[in-house]
């Protein structure tokens, strides 16, 4: 078959398979024959540039060039729902609808997703435009973020869709998703996310789709606006939208009388937990298009809809005691010892008070009735304190302390920064148990049978003082503990042993800088290739290379002018861990020895990430910007007019991939881009 037609035929096929897997959860083809699918597309669409499409599934994992968001008006204003937390007001709401319709009117009850809204622009069955709702007037850009979220189809079903529609929705992050994205923040020392929705706003804010990609987000469309759409009825709209290609919920229903709408709520206030998405209430909308219209909208929300909102979970309980945990990288977290109680099925004892302010903004006393939330967010908080219930015998304020809990020393406040910190990092017990336990652990060297209370009995013989000394430890040593027989030693020596095969981006996590959890550990490591180049990077470097910002790089050259830490990293390359990336065919070379190179446009033969890491694997240096200083433009396609009228003026030779893998001595390989691997989920 010819290859223009075998492309066509795959970008169906594949378009196919998607929906069967994502939205309608029954794939029809194994994951394996998927990806072969997908490689054989992928393949062929890098031999033809000419026939690339935007909406080919082999987009979805996200290009890795940043574009600012542009601005776009909506055709219709993305208005919201008038929220209410009473049934009361729900019965009047119902009333008042009937009363202004005065006829029969049916109601479409349906979950309230807990997410960002997002419009959906489609044409010729195409999805053209994603924009967020911005002010409602108009909103940021986002198509090529929207691109990567795998149940929004990119491409209608067949179907006898309108030829141009919109279709709004909700973007979400499932609490799997969340989960192991706060998981690797923590990791990372990166901050968590508060909630799902959080996490799905910021996420798909990224300038980088194939970060976005990464996080997995989710979506359900729930309004269908547009010219000819084929029904008067909103659900029949919603079905019609599903055979489309449209993920919509399973569980909208269609109610005529009040107490049936009731039913519908109660029904979800608890089953709600058992979603894999989070949701925050009930939306209700009067079924018929006609009658919408007749009802008409208010200033900012519709007469014909009404949201009722799920009380938060609270419970309120004693305030007994304010403990305060010093954690591997120094900060401080307080945390409320509380009188036990039962919250969303489980028993809270403890509950974070996050830092300084926050404490200071409760005005808490000991002793205090306080309020718990467990919400969306993954630690119970203290929301309130219940000043009725505070008696004459009110409690000791409760203050930040001014020294380290654990060492004594005097703890420090970062500008802009919320937490206070113990600055002894070489000698402040639970900093240096912490740094242990985290190299240890399961991602980083993965040393089984040192767990935190080995290390911590290791740490009080005085066996292990810093994560070098695991190194030096003998089997007679560990056998000699209390509670650890030969046995274990002899595991625990093992372990040490097979650690010293852990990959060199591992180790690079496990030295425990700073903002380098694992995704940023492994982008170094292939950007860098070594821990020598790492430890020598200069800011510029760091920054020049994809995802690594300015915190994330100040942190490792801070790291790295220690010279504690140095002599630390050379004990542990004596000891023969992997200090370099096992490279496969990635020679080094000094061929662009002092240049200055800027990167630009897009490639056929590499990522622009690989050849970031090219030209630092050969001695040149990435720079942002062009300058009188810039020693030549690596430039692909589209290369802005700008960019390229500023090089011309400045005499700056633009050089073509081609050309550039000449002068390091390579050959240009025609492999599919593979760069996305990267950033996939590992
Ligand atoms: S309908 C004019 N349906 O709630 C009505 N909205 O405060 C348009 N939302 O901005 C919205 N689930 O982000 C509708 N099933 C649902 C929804 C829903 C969540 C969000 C949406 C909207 C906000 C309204």
């Amino acid at each position: 078959m010819e290859e223009r037609q075998r492309i066509l035929e795959l970008r169906g096929l594949l378009h196919r398979y998607n929906h069967l897997y994502y939205v309608q959860n029954s794939p029809e083809i194994s994951d394996f024959e998927f990806d072969a699918l997908m490689r054989e597309l992928s393949q062929l669409e890098s031999r033809h540039p000419e026939l690339f499409d935007a909406n080919s599934p082999t987009q979805r994992v996200g290009s890795d060039l940043s574009t600012g968001f542009e601005q776009s008006k909506h055709q219709y204003l993305m208005l919201s729902l008038d929220n209410t937390y009473n049934e009361q007001e729900v019965r009047e709401w119902f009333q008042r609808v009937s009363s202004l319709l005065n006829e029969d009117f049916e109601v479409c009850c349906e979950l309230k997703y807990d997410g960002l809204s997002i419009s959906l622009i489609y044409e010729d069955g195409k999805l053209v435009k994603a924009v967020t709702r911005g002010d409602g007037v108009q909103g940021d850009v986002v198509t090529d973020n929207v691109r990567t979220i795998k149940c929004i189809p990119l491409v209608l079903q067949s179907g006898s869709y309108p030829k141009s529609f919109e279709i709004r929705g909700e973007v979400l992050m499932p609490w799997a998703s969340f989960d192991r994205l706060n998981a690797e923040r923590e990791l990372s020392e990166e901050p968590l996310f508060a909630n799902p929705r959080n996490a799905a706003s910021g996420t798909l804010k990224l300038l980088n789709p194939a970060v976005v990609a990464k996080r997995q987000l989710d979506s359900y469309l729930y309004y269908l606006l547009g010219e000819n759409l084929p029904e008067d009825g909103h659900y029949e709209n919603m079905m019609a939208a599903a055979k489309w290609g449209f993920k919509v919920s399973d569980h909208m229903k269609k109610c005529s009388t009040i107490e049936q709408v009731m039913d519908y709520i109660s029904y979800w206030d608890t089953e709600r937990r058992n979603l894999p998405v989070a949701t925050d209430g009930i939306v209700l909308k009067v079924n018929s298009l006609r009658q919408q219209q007749i009802l008409g909208l208010k200033a900012k929300s519709p007469r014909w809809a009404i949201a009722y909102k799920f009380q938060a979970e609270r419970q309120l309980t004693r305030l007994e005691s304010v403990s305060f945990q010093v954690g591997r990288t120094g900060a401080v977290t307080p945390v409320a010892n509380l009188e036990p109680v039962q919250l969303s099925g489980t028993t809270v004892r403890r509950a974070t008070l996050h830092n300084a302010d926050i404490i200071e903004s409760l005005d808490l006393h000991i002793g205090d009735m306080v309020y718990v939330e467990k919400g969306g967010e993954i630690i119970p908080k203290i929301t309130e304190v219940d000043l009725d219930s505070r008696s004459m015998l009110i409690g000791d304020k409760v203050r930040f302390i001014d020294t380290c809990p654990e060492c004594g020393a005097k703890l420090v406040r970062y500008p802009g920064e919320a937490a206070h910190y113990c600055p002894n990092t070489g000698a402040c017990p639970p900093q240096i148990k912490g740094r242990i336990e985290h190299f240890v652990s399961r991602k980083a060297m993965n040393i089984d049978g040192l767990g935190p209370e080995t290390i911590d009995l290791f740490y009080q013989a005085g066996l292990v003082k810093d994560i070098a000394d695991i190194y030096s430890l003998t089997a007679r040593d560990i056998a000699r503990m209390e509670r650890l027989g030969e046995k274990s030693a002899a595991n625990i020596i093992k372990g040490i042993e097979k650690s010293k095969t852990v990959p060199f981006e591992r180790v690079l996590f496990a030295i425990g800088i700073r903002f380098v959890g694992e995704t940023v550990a492994k982008i170094l490591a292939r950007s860098l290739g070594s821990m020598e180049a790492v430890r020598k990077a200069s800011l510029e470097t760091l920054t020049g290379i994809d995802e690594i910002g300015e915190k994330i790089a100040g942190s490792i050259v801070s790291f790295f002018e220690q010279p504690a830490n140095i002599e630390l990293v050379d004990r542990l390359a004596e000891t023969g861990l992997q200090m370099e990336l096992q490279s496969d065919s990635q020679e080094q070379g000094n061929a662009l020895e002092g240049k200055s190179i800027v990167i630009s446009g897009v490639f056929k033969e590499h990522s622009r990430d690989e050849y970031k890491s090219l030209i630092e694997r050969n001695g040149g240096k990435n720079v942002s910007g062009i300058s009188g200083a810039t020693s030549f433009v690596l430039a692909g396609s589209d290369m802005g007019p700008a960019k390229k009228e500023k090089a011309a003026n400045l005499g700056i030779p633009l050089i073509d991939e081609y050309e550039f893998l000449k002068m390091i001595g390579l050959e240009p390989n025609n492999t599919p881009n593979t760069s996305n691997e990267l950033l996939l989920p590992f």
